[in-house]
């Protein structure tokens, strides 16, 4: 029998290690390691194993996401400023892909004009943001959904 499809990778990507230090209007103060910790508790309760990667580098980056598949089922992305204009991470998301939704913290369709645009339209089943963290509790309800995980 084959193994359970419930493996999720949260990927984060670049000024995400330093989510305390920033506008906290905006981001809410909290650090990585806080956000991935609530992460790690919706996810559990919801039939997901979640693992978790940051970096400020778009060539490892794309590296991860190049072997995506070998370690997730599917996965929430929220790459940070690379979203709105890095081709070579969407393009790299499509070499590899799995099931994938686009997380932002802050409401970038309210922003500047150029937070609007994603690299990864197409590519994402589902875009949330605007919700703060709970943007990815959403988005974790949508890949248990997708998987089949939640009824264990
Ligand atoms: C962000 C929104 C991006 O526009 C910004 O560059 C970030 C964070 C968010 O989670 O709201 O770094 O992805």
């Amino acid at each position: 029998m084959s193994r359970s499809q419930n493996r999720v990778a949260v990927l984060h990507g670049v000024n995400f290690d330093v989510l305390e230090r920033r506008d906290p209007e905006i981001y809410g103060g909290m650090s990585l390691s806080e956000l991935e910790y609530r992460i790690a508790g919706w996810a559990r309760e919801v039939g997901i194993e979640p693992t978790f990667y940051q970096t400020n580098s778009e060539a490892e980056f794309c590296g991860y996401l190049h072997r995506l598949s070998g370690s997730a089922d599917a996965a929430i992305i929220n790459a940070g400023a690379w979203t709105h204009y890095s081709y070579a991470i969407g393009d790299a998301l499509a070499v590899d892909p799995v099931p994938a939704i686009e997380v932002h913290l802050s409401d970038v369709e309210n922003r500047e004009d150029w937070r609007r645009v994603s690299v990864f339209n197409g590519l994402v089943e589902a875009r949330v943001c605007g919700k703060g963290p709970d943007g990815y509790r959403e988005a974790l309800g949508l890949i248990a959904t997708r998987l089949g995980t939640a009824g264990g």
